[in-house]
């Protein structure tokens, strides 16, 4: 984005993290710009001079597509391979879009056995490259040099500089049909909505949505006992699409109150637009393809078209009712537009369009990633039934077997918080981050030039041996018995689920009291295996899904 970038951007000269840097000379575009400007003035008449200045227009976009496909592919790999990094070699148009896609569909052909080392199967490509070339190495996004960098400390100083020097790396065109909004914002527009949003996140004004995820935990617990009531005192169910639904229906609750049934019709077409985009995303690197009437990408247009038409709906009718002295309520919306209103007039507010892309996040940031994370901790206690026992104790001890959890007895659940954290090491839901360098940046002893994407691939960070130890790969809470900072070797951060630095999770308290919630009201009336038909199959659609679901048989205890 153009004009938050030239409002964040520093002056240049050269820099390391946090020092500022020159911007990279273009020698061949001057020389094209007087080429055009020369030849223009030299032409007499105006057809000669149409002709002559679509033969440059050919030529320019020639130039344009080298310079893209070719010749700054080829600069960078250079200046990257100068200071000893090594990687594969870029491969004309896609890099290793390809090779990764198919070691995608060969490690997807089969289930791995039942143990946590899952990087493999999930990353294939990428785990070969690092094996291959070492912790800090090139790969190829299309033409564009994609840096993978799995040393804890590294990841953590990216992730933590403040002066918005390396970027978001979106596709903003892709991004608007599913959703923009403060992930993927960068500079002075997103420390103004990191601002306005941070608010409705705080634990106060958590502690007033719990009832919510109480209403809609025991909606699914009540399904579950109606089906034990009509069965031999066991039932199967797929707890994936279960806490998908859960999840969707908390968000829906707690981000629009009482226009809960809007919210879901939400949910359900954000659904479906996750499921185009990820079809979509295969064809990236075709220029334009965005634009071709395909049945796909007119589909996609109208769902936006809907789902953004709902939302403005709901944002205006609330703000009328808030003009009009009505209370702007408990919800991630009212609090939203109370503390937009609350932030200014004019410039320093959000719009309307920017809070209906908030909006939009909330589904998508908090939805996906909560019940991949319900998920992965549903198996894996299904997997470690010592560990199930240990929890459940836990809980009973706490709440009893009918009191509801709140913010108090939750704070007070050690074990539960171990075995979410501890999940969270061994499947984040979001697997890998990604960042672009727009000037020169020298991290670790080696400068990036502009333009390559610097991937932190969290998960390979969480299951290194060398951080976390020997039994890396192993089901372990009691690592995080003294807390996070002491779980690791060398007492060094390298937990990330949440990221880190001034981008972390906004929503991660939200995510945790959730989680906790629904864990609890489970362990509480339940005792759950996995099923024999269960495969074990990690693998990511943006986050990380089980590939053949999640059946578990529960019995009621
Ligand atoms: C287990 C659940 C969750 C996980 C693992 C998770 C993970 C993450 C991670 C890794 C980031 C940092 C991305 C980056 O630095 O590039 C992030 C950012 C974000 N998350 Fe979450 N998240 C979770 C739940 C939620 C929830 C419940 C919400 C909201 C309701 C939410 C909203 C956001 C937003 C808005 C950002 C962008 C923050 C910024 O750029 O300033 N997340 N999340």
């Amino acid at each position: 984005m153009p004009t938050q970038r030239a409002n964040h951007r520093p002056p240049t000269r050269p820099g390391t993290i946090g020092v500022p840097a020159r911007r990279t000379h273009i020698p061949g575009k001057e020389r094209m710009d007087d080429i055009v400007v020369a030849a223009a003035a030299a032409s007499p008449s105006p057809w000669s001079l149409l002709q002559g200045l679509l033969a440059l227009l050919v030529v320019w976009g020639a130039y344009r597509a080298a310079e893209r496909y070719w010749l700054r592919p080829r600069r960078l790999d250079r200046a990257l391979r100068a200071q000893g990094l090594s990687g594969t070699e870029y491969r004309f148009p896609a890099g290793d879009l390809q090779e990764n896609a198919r070691l995608n569909d060969e490690a997807r052909s089969r289930p791995m056995p039942q143990c946590h080392d899952v990087v493999p199967r999930i990353m294939p490509h990428l785990f070969d490259t690092v094996k291959e070339h070492g912790n800090v190495c090139i790969t190829w996004f299309g033409p564009i040099p994609r840096v993978i960098i799995t040393e804890a400390e590294l990841v953590r100083d990216i992730l933590s500089n403040k002066f918005g020097h390396f970027e978001k790396f979106t596709n903003k065109r892709l991004g608007k049909l599913l959703a923009l909004g403060l992930a993927s914002h960068d500079g002075e527009k997103w420390a103004k909505h990191r601002r306005i949003l941070n608010p409705a996140f705080h634990l106060e004004k958590l502690k007033r949505m719990l009832p919510a995820f109480s209403t809609c935990c025991t909606e699914l617990i009540d399904h579950w006992e109606n089906k034990l009531a009509g069965s031999d005192g066991s039932y199967e169910v797929d707890i994936w699409p279960e806490f998908q639904n859960l999840t969707g229906d908390v968000i829906s609750r707690t981000a629009f109150g009482s226009s809960f049934m809007e919210g879901r019709r939400i949910f359900q077409l954000q659904a479906e637009q996750a499921e185009r985009i990820i079809k979509a995303f295969q064809y990236m690197y075709i220029p334009g393809f965005l634009f071709l009437p395909t049945q796909n990408n007119r589909r996609m247009k109208e769902i936006n078209g809907e789902i953004e038409g709902i939302l403005r709906g709901m944002i205006e009718k609330r703000e009328r009712a808030i003009e009009n002295g009505e209370a702007s309520g408990n919800d991630l919306l009212g609090l939203l537009l109370q503390s937009n209103m609350d932030s200014g007039k004019g410039s320093l507010r959000m719009s309307t369009e920017d809070m209906i892309e908030e909006c939009k996040l909330f589904y998508f940031a908090g939805m996906e990633t909560t019940s991949v994370l319900l998920t992965w901790t549903l198996v894996i206690l299904g997997m470690h039934p010592e560990w199930q026992d240990r929890a459940r104790e836990e809980v009973l001890r706490v709440f009893g077997k009918d009191d509801k959890p709140n913010l108090d007895s939750l704070s007070r659940l050690k074990t539960v918080t171990m075995i979410l954290y501890e999940v969270l090491r061994l499947y984040p839901p979001a697997v890998t981050l990604n960042r672009r360098t727009f000037k020169d940046m020298q991290i670790g002893g080696i400068t990036y030039p502009a333009g390559v994407i610097l991937e932190l691939p969290i998960i390979v960070v969480h299951h290194n041996p060398d951080v976390w130890g020997t039994d890396a790969h192993e089901f372990k809470p009691e690592r995080f018995a003294e807390g996070i900072s002491k779980a690791t070797k060398d007492d060094q951060p390298a937990f990330f689920p949440f990221g880190w630095g001034p981008r972390i999770c906004i929503g991660q308290n939200f995510a945790l009291l959730e989680a906790k919630m629904a864990l609890s009201m489970i362990l509480q009336r339940f005792e759950f295996q996995l099923s024999p038909s269960y495969t074990h199959a990690p693998y990511t659609v943006i986050t990380l899904h089980p590939q053949h679901g999640a059946p578990i048989i529960v019995k009621k205890i």
